[in-house]
């Protein structure tokens, strides 16, 4: 699939009800030849009003977490597990993330990246494994298929207890050093 189809594909989407109140569809933004690829849970309002991902008050924090790590929202990708917003902000469903979840492998196959960030409990319970505790099991690497993957906290969890931030940011410098030895900093960086 091209980026195109992708996007006409997600557009067009209606594989679940959710999709039945969205103003846009929020595919993801940033750099799509990016080593490293960030995944959020869901659109929110704000998201949802202009088709980007994190660009409410969590988007200004995860702005703020990547240039923290010398990174920014161009040169990495983000996205997220649905493309279409919950209401009411609830967790997205089972049966959403399987019906999204597609959406997601293609831009995968489209992006390759070699790291994979997992931002909070949901993207980390899709992507890493279902029982994934966030406060225990986060700031750790784990190979999947080539792929490393490592989660950290959302930036909403941040805002809601602001003493998880030593460690979030405790993550980021973890993440900033394996990418470091991987090679593949410098092409990130700001
Ligand atoms: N929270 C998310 O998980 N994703 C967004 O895009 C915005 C808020």
């Amino acid at each position: 699939m091209t980026w195109d189809e992708l996007e006409e594909k997600c557009k067009n989407c209606t594989a679940c009800a959710i999709s039945r109140q969205r103003h846009n569809v929020v595919i993801g933004t940033g750099n799509k030849n990016s080593k490293i690829m960030f995944v959020g849970e869901a659109p929110g309002y704000h998201e949802d009003m202009q088709g980007e991902p994190f660009v409410g008050n969590a988007g200004a924090l995860l702005d703020k977490m990547l240039a923290s790590i010398g990174l920014s929202r161009q040169k990495v990708y983000i996205c997220n597990i649905l493309k279409c917003r919950p209401t009411d902000n609830r967790d997205p469903s089972y049966e959403e993330q399987a019906s999204c979840i597609g959406f997601l492998r293609e831009q995968y196959k489209l992006i390759r990246p070699m790291l994979i960030v997992c931002l909070g409990r949901i993207a980390a319970q899709a992507l890493i494994s279902p029982n994934f505790k966030i406060t225990r099991q986060r700031g750790s690497f784990v190979e999947k298929k080539g792929v490393l993957f490592i989660a950290t906290y959302h930036p909403s969890a941040l805002l809601r207890d602001e003493s998880k931030k030593k460690e979030a940011w405790e993550d980021l410098k973890t993440i900033k050093r394996k990418m470091i030895e991987m090679e593949i900093y410098d092409e990130q960086k700001l």
